[in-house]
């Protein structure tokens, strides 16, 4: 089901394109703070498995911190996640990554000391015995991985060690990413890379949530979208009906959607 972008308010359950079966990852209400700074305010959203689901919006709106309750590594003050069911919030991380659901950070935290496969290795450190087929799987998703993996990490490229960090999380078992502004700093031949290996990653089965700052880039490959501000959910859709909504352009791209300038979408964001 396909419907047009639809403003909400946050207290609104979402009715959006939804996948096949139930979903995947549901997130009801979710309010979260900082030294009892409220940032999330009752935040619902829906992920379908093997859909590839955007979250934009402006600085400190609270994409990051969304990522980071999902991710196990911020304790909600109220609201449920769901995966599959079951009540995931408030779990340390380990937990939540037993059960498939990754946050990979923005950066290039990579241990610049160790070789590129002892880095691997350290993501896989819930499963052992997975370890060769999980690194079987990551040097299919980045050849280049492979063809590096005698090499220290810390003498990369910025983008190869972006590949270690987002390999680090398929070697914990993902089934499900987190990739927090995952094109940050990334050369134009790396953003390609990127953009192709998300959509591997879908076609293989893997259920992503991205969150970040190049809206253009993320809601082209997003089947599905979501606008916060505020800490707010304000606007969904599918990712081409974000990027040509109204609203979302002025927002983000800071520019009326109907001024003399040219097309606002051309702008690099
Ligand atoms: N560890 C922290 N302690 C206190 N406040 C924080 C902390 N992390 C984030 N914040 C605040 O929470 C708000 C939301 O931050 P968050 O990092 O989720 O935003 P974001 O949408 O990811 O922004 P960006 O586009 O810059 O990555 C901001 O006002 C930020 O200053
Ligand atoms: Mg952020």
């Amino acid at each position: 089901m396909t419907i047009g972008s639809r403003h909400h308010r946050s207290d609104q359950p979402t009715e959006l394109p939804a996948g096949i079966g139930s979903p995947y990852l549901v997130i009801q209400n979710l309010s979260a703070a900082y030294n009892h700074i409220q940032i999330l305010h009752n935040v619902s959203l829906q992920v379908w498995r093997q859909q590839v689901v955007a979250i934009v919006g402006p600085n400190g709106a609270g994409k990051t911190t969304i990522l980071k309750a999902v991710g196990g590594l911020l304790r909600p003050v109220r609201g449920a996640i769901l995966v599959d069911g079951e009540d995931i919030a408030g779990l340390p991380v380990w937990e939540v990554v037993r059960r498939g659901i990754v946050y990979v950070p923005e950066g290039t935290n990579v241990f610049p000391e160790m070789s590129v496969l002892e880095n691997l290795e350290i993501g896989g450190y819930l499963h052992r015995q997975r370890i060769p087929a999980l690194l079987d799987f990551v040097y299919h998703i980045f050849p280049e991985l492979q063809k590096k993996h005698k090499a220290l990490a810390g003498t990369l490229s910025g983008g190869q060690q972006r590949m270690v960090v987002l390999a680090r999380g398929l070697m914990a078992g993902a089934k499900m990413l987190l990739l927090d502004d995952p094109f940050l700093g990334l050369s134009p031949k790396y953003v390609k890379i990127f953009c192709d290996v998300f959509r591997t990653l879908r076609r293989q089965g893997m259920t992503l949530l991205i969150s970040g700052q190049h809206v253009r880039r993320i809601l082209n490959v997003a089947d599905l979208a979501f606008l916060i501000e505020g800490g707010r959910i304000t606007l969904s859709g599918t990712g081409p009906e974000l990027l040509h909504n109204h609203h979302l352009q002025r927002t983000l791209f800071g520019i009326e959607a109907t001024c003399e300038m040219g097309d606002p979408l051309q702008m690099e964001k």
